[in-house]
């Protein structure tokens, strides 16, 4: 995982937490009613993908422990990790892409609605997502997969496709480089990934046609389900995001100007919208800026808020960067992973950072997009995540206006019950998280995610779960009050 070299540590809050009393009368712990959404207080579990689903996308008894633990906290809501609109496999990823996948869903809204006593809203983030391929070994590449041109013929001579092969397979990278164009070179290094401007492919080109429809369909399945609403993912480097990027060239009224950009974005809402109850909740996760070369600017994100917001959105979700553009290179066999360059450092910011550090990274462009909402006459709500550990943090971003609603991914992981210690007075007695993205790192391996403050816990606890390691524990240890 790239990480900034100026490799400065910097330390998470420690300012005093607040009495019971003042958690009663803040505002992070006050009700919100914008619209569609109500929330019983002001924070947010943003989606984590913990890797439990099976092979086949359906919910596990995991999975549903995993979001009682959450719900346990009593957080004001919780967003199911991405899951799939699609019905094609794709690994241990929920899914929502068919009727059969509506019973298991519904054991976790039962789960969150039992453990949080009914005070937690639920909502799910569904997600669409290219093809992408692991890295090939060089030769088999070069043998197999790689489509022989004139170009490669005008470059290296040669009779035959196989003698071809045989005279590329011989040359060095570098050389290699010289011959086949930018995206063979990069199929080669990276792995084949699909793009949205990938014009010359049937399916890519109908995706205007096809994901209003998917994508209406999976939030018919999780109002079916129970869910309070769905969170559609138009961020990181996901087809939606990759819609509404800078980089998206598409040239059929889809790509180019940021008009055209929102267009599906907006057409997908819209489909989802008409799609479910009045009553149920639909907004979006976005990115308040790409943070990579020639991607969308905050000057964009904010266009696009405001027109979500016009549109009738409920709530945006904010988010940074994580795209594949600027990701390491992976090793042969491996899949790239766009958590792991400069754009994924900004998503998932370190505790040994850069002089702007791991805290609220996103909080000017996310005050810049709420104001532009706010000028265009809309009250909907703002979610900020990056970062947030502690409540004076919180506190402070809502009491400036910076923010409706604050989000704590890891540090919900690290300790579920940072809510309702801080709601009682009791923040002392959080877990602080330390921002060293052990967690990432087994997402990024596809292994069952779990908190390195925890996971090796209190392991002789009757009912203790182990992760298929056999060395960590899967839920962080009840607190004893
Ligand atoms: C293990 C893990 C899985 C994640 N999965 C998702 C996901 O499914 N969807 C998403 O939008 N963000 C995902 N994120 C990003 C978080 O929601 C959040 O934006 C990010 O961690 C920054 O917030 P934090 O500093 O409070 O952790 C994930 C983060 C982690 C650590
Ligand atoms: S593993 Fe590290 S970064 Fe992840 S939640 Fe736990 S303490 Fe935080």
């Amino acid at each position: 995982m790239w990480k900034p070299p100026q490799r400065i540590r910097h330390q998470t809050l420690t300012a005093p937490w607040p009495a019971a009393e003042e958690a009663a009368q803040s505002r992070l712990f006050s009700l919100l009613e914008i619209g569609r959404l109500s929330l019983r207080e002001r924070t947010w579990v943003p989606a984590m993908v913990p890797w439990r689903a099976t092979e086949e996308g359906e919910v596990t008894d995991d999975v549903v422990d995993w979001y009682r633990r959450f719900a346990e906290g009593r957080p004001g809501a919780i967003v199911v990790e991405a899951t799939g609109v699609r019905d094609v496999p794709s690994g241990p990823l929920l899914r929502i892409g068919h009727d059969r996948f509506i019973p298991g869903l519904k054991r976790i809204v039962e789960a969150v609605r039992d453990a949080s006593g009914g005070e937690t809203r639920l909502f799910i983030q569904i997600i669409d997502f290219l093809a992408i391929r692991r890295r090939p070994e060089r030769e088999k590449y070069l043998r197999r997969f790689l489509g022989i041109t004139d170009a490669h013929r005008d470059a290296v001579g040669g009779e035959s496709d196989e003698e071809i092969r045989a005279r590329l397979i011989d040359m060095s990278d570098d050389e290699l480089r010289d011959v086949l164009d930018e995206r063979e070179f990069e199929n080669l290094m990276r792995g084949f990934r699909e793009r949205v401007t990938d014009m010359d492919q049937p399916h890519i080109r109908d995706l205007p046609k096809t994901l209003p429809g998917i994508f209406a369909a999976a939030a018919r399945r999780a109002e079916a389900a129970g869910f309070d609403g769905v969170e559609l993912h138009y961020a990181h480097a996901y087809t939606m995001a990759s819609f509404l990027s800078a980089l998206n060239a598409r040239d059929d009224g889809y790509g180019g100007a940021r008009e055209n950009r929102l267009r599906l974005p907006l057409e997908t809402f819209r489909a989802v919208r008409t799609a479910v109850s009045d009553g149920f909740v639909v907004g979006c996760r976005m990115l308040s800026e790409d943070c990579i070369h020639g991607g969308s600017t905050v000057d964009d994100a904010a266009f696009f808020a405001a027109e979500f917001a016009r549109a009738g959105m409920d709530f945006i979700s904010l988010s940074r960067g994580g795209k594949f553009e600027d990701a390491l290179v992976p090793k042969v066999g491996e899949a790239i992973y766009p958590y792991t360059g400069p754009s994924g450092y900004e998503c998932m910011p370190q505790i040994i950072s850069d002089e702007a550090g791991p805290f609220g990274r996103n909080v000017t462009p996310a005050e810049a997009i709420m104001k532009t909402v706010r000028a265009a006459g809309c009250e909907t709500p703002i979610v900020v995540a990056g970062g947030m550990h502690h409540f004076m943090q919180a506190e402070t971003l809502l009491a400036e206006g910076k923010a409706d609603i604050i989000g704590f991914a890891r540090q919900a992981l690290a300790d579920p019950d940072w809510f309702e210690k801080a709601r009682l007075g009791r923040g002392d007695e959080i877990n602080i998280c330390k921002y060293s993205n052990y967690c990432e790192g087994l997402d990024q391996k596809h292994k069952m995610v779990t908190c390195q403050l925890w996971d090796r816990a209190d392991l002789d606890a009757p009912g203790v779960k182990f992760a298929p390691d056999g060395k960590r524990r899967t839920l962080a240890p009840r607190w004893a009050r």
